[in-house]
């Protein structure tokens, strides 16, 4: 075991990984969404965290999975996630939507993949179902910023739509945020155009929702603020095609060296020779096991990192992405 130790990605505020903290409330946010409130059992504050954040959450079941903050950035009381309840869960939200007040659960350091641009002359969110949860956090930072932002939230219907009468009752969001229930698809992209028809080269647009969604607002908004100024947060990995797959070696910064068959990943390598590597999700979502890339080109696969880093190719996500050359040459952060 080398016992390497790696800083948290964008860890902020108090939490340390692996935090016991209490089920202080939880609320029906609709029948298959529930917001549950989490404080330490001593009081102590959690926050504050970077908006867009989200945190590792492991259930009574011992499944751990990646839920967004979706309270207020500068609330340290309690944090806040939405769980929605997938029927074709492994069990991890299942478990969640069992827990009653006062249970005790554990949970990791906040880390963003999302994250507020300086610099804009307008934040487009826009979301989609339970995508709403990241960029509510981005809500209420905005407008404790004083930035001029928008929020366009599209749900299939009225009673399945999260924070609904948060979003249109609180007065720093009714004037800013928009609900489409019901639409089609062809009503979604009327509602993609027009937010694009509101911004510039200089605005920056977020967008949190199902994969086929957010290829949509890319599609629309990209001609609009280019590819750089658009930042997505998924909650399902990118569909790889593994065949043409082939063995490539990594050596780390401290010159150790290892082959990666064509069947493995980096991270398994990795930790089979006892290299620690931060990680969590392991499917290229979370953001937890980016390393730096020193030399070589990463082939990536996740859907962590944005365009712009990707181009930029001196990150990579160890758990899923791979080499277009015949060696990488790799800091573990
Ligand atoms: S462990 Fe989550 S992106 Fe690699």
């Amino acid at each position: 075991m080398l016992g390497r130790q790696r800083r948290p990605l964008h860890a902020l505020g108090v939490v340390v990984s692996g935090s016991k903290v209490v089920v202080s409330a939880i609320v029906s946010e609709t029948p298959s969404i529930r917001l549950l409130r989490l404080a330490r059992e001593d009081g102590a504050p959690l926050g504050p965290y970077r908006a867009g954040a989200h945190i590792d959450v492991t259930g009574p079941t011992g499944i751990l999975r990646q839920y967004s903050l979706c309270g207020p950035p500068a609330e340290t009381a309690t944090l806040a996630i939405a769980v929605k309840l997938e029927p074709e869960s492994r069990g991890g939200s299942a478990a969640l939507h069992r827990l009653c007040e006062g249970d005790i659960i554990e949970i990791g350091e906040p880390r963003n993949i999302l994250g507020i641009v300086s610099g804009a002359d307008r934040h487009a969110l826009i979301a989609a179902g339970i995508g709403i949860t990241p960029l509510l956090s981005m809500a209420y930072e905005l407008y404790s910023s004083g930035a001029d932002f928008t929020l366009d939230y599209i749900c299939r219907d009225r009673v399945e739509t999260a924070f609904a009468d948060l979003l249109e009752n609180r007065a720093e969001f009714r004037d800013r945020v928009r609900l489409h229930t019901g639409l089609s698809r062809d009503e979604q992209r009327e509602v993609l155009e027009s937010v694009a028809a509101t911004l510039t080269r200089d605005s920056v647009v977020y967008t949190c929702g199902p994969t086929g969604f957010m290829g949509t607002v890319a599609e629309i908004v990209t001609p609009v603020v280019g590819e750089t100024n658009l930042h997505t947060e998924y909650f399902e990995a990118a569909e790889i095609d593994i065949s043409g797959d082939t063995a490539f070696t990594v050596e780390l910064d401290t010159g150790e060296s290892f082959e990666i068959p064509a069947d493995r990943s980096i991270l398994s390598v990795l930790e089979d020779n006892g290299v620690d590597v931060f990680k969590s999700c392991e499917e290229g979502i979370c953001g937890s096991c980016v390393s730096n890339v020193l030399e070589g080109e990463p082939e990536h696969r996740d859907n962590c990192l944005s365009v712009a880093d990707k181009a930029a190719g001196n990150q990579m996500a160890l758990c899923v992405s791979r080499s277009k050359s015949p060696k990488l040459v790799i800091e573990l952060i």
